[in-house]
């Protein structure tokens, strides 16, 4: 581990000087996390496998014009050396890994389910076993099988069936090992994010599908990023989510299945909290609602947004930024831990939280801020299962290509060498111990 102790020791000062979190420098008892709290570090198919050329992001990143800086051709070659990624979690110290699965390579023909893919899946299951992590599996984070985004994707009625089947079938290859099930990454996160986004991103996205037709001889591509057909693909992913959970169910009976929720800890700057308000309902109430029916739900939060009677604020005035513009807000994550308990009743995992930033050291200050935030709501009786850390490793991140450093470890992308960073020993540490 290339972490010399000075480095160490630097960041965890800097972490316990960071004013958000005093309680870490008063703390004179150490503070547990329940008892089997799952500690791990997230990655997604797309973002770290490379080449899988099956999918409808690959597509797009190729064609011109492209909304992608940049193509993620050999990603992080996960596919190749993900025992090495696991090695890597083992070794921070975490007790699990949470990773997705690629639709596209395991049926990459409507119908025609791959075993030796099925098979390759399987050996990351078993993998995290024989390295005592737990497997958190996605079905599906945001790629698409090239033929499902040539028949409209999530806009096709008939969607939701054919992801079930998928989820079924390889939930019958690979359930009994899986820890707990994530059927689709943040259904929510297009409509989300659209509301920020001007129509020329619309215009752009529409030349691109253009395109895309043209290069497949189809006409209904939708693929990728498709903001313009956020409302409309909604019915049919809240569908596909519970159709995915049964065809799930039906094979594993005892698999915990959820989805994970795209979350910003929304706020009212002042007395008025209608514009929040209508912007919760927004974004999150019908996912909320359908959430009521899960096991558990996932939440994936990097910041706050404050609100007043007009719309959205911009951050305030000389708040810290991070590489994407999002504020360091370490209390964000505590406070849609709680929100989503309230509305839900479910318990709620975290399946990502994080921050974009070349230099690490942000990094191991917001983990500790974060989880002695997240530490209070637990013991306010908010039941929280674990805190999943996006990301394992510097990796594709969509539209904005390979510059936004997410990592727990560099990548060097040549040699595709693994570095920890001085953050992962911050989380290691609290991991081991199950508490500060
Ligand atoms: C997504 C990840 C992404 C991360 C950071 C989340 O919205 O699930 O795939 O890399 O944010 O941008």
């Amino acid at each position: 581990m290339k972490v010399t102790r000075r480095e160490f020791a630097k960041s965890a000062m800097s972490a316990a000087a960071w004013s958000a979190a005093p309680s870490i420098a008063h703390a004179t008892q150490p503070r547990f996390f329940p008892t089997g709290f799952l500690w791990g570090a997230a990655t997604a198919g797309h973002q770290i496998e490379g080449n899988d050329i099956n999918s409808d992001f690959w597509l797009l990143e190729n064609i011109k014009p492209t909304m992608f800086s940049e193509p993620v051709l050999d990603g992080c070659n996960s596919f190749e050396l993900w025992a090495g990624d696991l090695d890597l979690a083992r070794r921070i110290g975490l007790n699990t890994y949470r990773f997705s699965l690629e639709w596209s390579r395991i049926e990459p023909e409507p119908g025609l389910f791959s075993m030796a893919m099925l098979d390759h899946y399987k050996a990351i299951v078993e993998g995290c076993h024989t390295r005592g992590l737990k497997p958190v599996v996605t079905f599906s984070h945001w790629t698409m099988p090239l033929w499902f985004a040539e028949r409209g994707n999530w806009t096709n009625p008939d969607s939701p069936a054919l992801f079930a089947r998928f989820c079924g079938r390889a939930a019958r290859h690979l359930g009994d090992g899986i820890e707990r099930a994530l059927t689709l990454n943040e259904p929510n996160g297009l409509v989300m994010e659209k509301s920020s986004l001007p129509e020329s991103v619309m215009r752009a996205q529409a030349t691109m599908f253009a395109e895309a037709n043209r290069v497949t001889g189809s006409t209904d591509f939708v693929g990728g990023p498709a903001f313009a057909e956020a409302e409309q693909m909604q019915p049919n992913l809240l569908k596909g989510h519970r159709d995915a959970s049964s065809a799930i169910r039906a094979e594993r009976s005892l698999l915990p299945v959820g989805f994970s929720l795209a979350i910003v800890d929304e706020q009212a700057a002042g007395e008025d909290t209608a514009m929040r308000d209508t912007a919760r309902e927004r974004f999150y109430g019908p996912w909320l609602n359908t959430a009521k029916q899960d096991d558990y739900i996932g939440i994936q939060n990097y910041t706050r947004r404050r609100w007043d009677a007009k719309g959205a604020l911009s951050a305030p005035a000389g708040a810290r930024l991070d590489q994407i513009g999002n504020e360091f807000y370490p209390a964000s994550l505590a406070n849609c831990a709680r929100y989503v308990h309230k509305v839900t009743g479910r318990p709620v995992l975290v399946t990502e939280h994080g921050i974009a930033n070349e230099d690490d050291l942000p990094r191991a200050e917001l983990i500790p801020a974060a989880l002695t935030h997240l530490q209070e709501a637990i013991a306010e009786g908010v039941p929280v299962l674990g805190y999943i850390h996006w990301s394992l490793l510097d990796n594709f991140e969509w539209a904005r290509g390979y510059v936004p450093k997410y990592g727990l470890a560099s990548v060097d992308r040549s040699t595709f060498r693994r570095t920890l960073k001085p953050s992962a020993t911050v989380l290691g540490e609290i991991a081991k111990r199950n508490s500060f």
